[in-house]
């Protein structure tokens, strides 16, 4: 049995509201859609996965896959059943997995059971009780509905892909929400199997705002340390935690030598497991030769939170004699939070001297220690 997963991408995410459609949003530093995918692909009873999406948007999937190899786009239509529709008359195979892109935690043994059951009929869906009372809408309540008895249908449902064809040629009503409606609609019988809570549709932003506590659950936290040195040349001022802080002397050095953003910046990659600052920015790369340092942080923070990391605290200390860092300490770390995206009380700035040994002690130069506090998940 050849089954092909048809993943239907081409909604509006009215609901949910925001910039970009709900699918290619990224959810824990990687996108919806393909989150939704990802199940189907690395199901091994699975020949091919179709994502059907709005024309025009091949690029927005296509970042939003970011590689995962799905064969080609189907264009989809005005309602989603259109839009199941055109994804039918474009697969191949024996059976069809229809999901929803905006339901992006699939667990494979719901897939498993879906599968099983569609030996003995011609389609099958997971299905949840329902927990609340039930009673008809109104801004005075309508009647009771004993929820004794129903459930709530999710996706993916699977479907003998005939069937399911031969269902939307005689249905004739309103555009259905789901396909288990057409094909009871035909005579046709569909199972009901073990749905599951991560199913869930993201439809408004509370659902988005669960999904994401559901998610930092999963992330265990890691620490990265950072350390820099720069040594003082020329005139100053001296570029300290992404402020221009006055003194008699610079410092010299790649960039524009701001020892508290080259610290911070490796602290996050060592708290990622990303290499260090060296390896990221060589300055004999163009696009690094010279930037400054903010530029090293905000694509070092980018590249953390790609890898679905949430970012919770860094704390540096800076280790000099002069300039004195106390009366800079709040703009610092007004400046750190904005290049990081982060709140000022997630930054923390200190200072010591050293007495006056060592280099720092006789004002040759500055350094400055971070330690960076994320979280993420394991490698997958
Ligand atoms: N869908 C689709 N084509 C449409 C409408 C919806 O492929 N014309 C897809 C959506 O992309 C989503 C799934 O059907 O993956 C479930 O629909 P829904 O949650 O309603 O998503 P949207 O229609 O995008 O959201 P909204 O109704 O809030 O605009
Ligand atoms: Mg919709």
């Amino acid at each position: 049995m050849s089954v092909t997963a048809l993943i239907v991408a081409a909604g509006k995410g009215e609901r949910l509201g925001g910039a970009l459609p709900k699918q290619y949003r990224p959810i824990g530093g990687k996108s919806v859609l393909r989150r939704a995918v990802e199940p189907f692909l690395n199901h091994a009873a699975i020949r091919d996965v179709r994502v059907v999406i709005a024309p025009g948007q091949e690029e927005l999937a296509k970042d939003a896959l970011a590689g995962a190899d799905v064969n080609g786009f189907i264009h989809g239509g005005e309602q989603r059943a259109d839009s199941v529709r055109a994804g039918l008359d474009a697969i191949e195979g024996d059976v069809v997995l229809v999901h929803d892109a905006a339901r992006p935690f699939c667990p494979p043994e719901v897939i498993d059971r879906l599968l099983a059951r569609l030996e003995f009929v011609e389609g099958a869906a997971p299905v949840l009780g329902v927990g609340d009372t039930l009673a008809r809408a109104g801004d005075q309540l309508g009647e009771p509905v004993d929820r004794a008895g129903l459930v709530r249908i999710q996706t993916p449902q699977a479907f003998r892909l005939a069937e399911l064809r031969k269902a939307y040629s005689i249905w004739s009503g309103d555009p259905p929400t789901d396909e288990t409606s057409v094909m009871r609609a035909a005579g046709m019988t569909v199972a009901a199997v073990d749905g599951d809570p991560s199913l869930e549709k993201l439809t408004t932003p509370a659902d988005w705002t669960r999904a994401e506590a559901l998610l930092a659950a999963r992330l265990v936290p890691r620490t990265g340390l950072g350390f820099d040195i720069h040594a003082f040349a020329g005139d100053g001022p001296v570029m300290l935690g992404g402020i221009a802080v006055p003194y008699s002397r610079g410092l010299a050095g790649h960039s524009d030598a701001d020892v508290v953003l080259h610290a911070i910046t490796d602290a996050l990659l060592g708290a990622a497991g990303l290499g260090d600052i060296g390896e990221h920015f060589p300055p004999s790369e163009a696009q690094w030769k010279g930037a400054a340092s903010d530029q090293f942080l905000i694509h070092a923070a980018a590249l953390v939170r790609g890898r679905g990391a949430i970012i919770d605290h860094v704390d540096c200390t800076i280790i000099a004699e002069e300039p004195k860092v106390g009366p800079h300490r709040a703009a610092m770390r007004e400046r750190i939070a904005q290049i990081m995206g982060l709140r000022a009380d997630q930054v923390s700035i200190k200072a010591t001297t050293s007495e006056g040994l060592g280099f720092t002690g006789r004002r040759e130069g500055i350094a400055a220690q971070v330690a960076a506090s994320i979280r993420m998940g394991h490698e997958e």
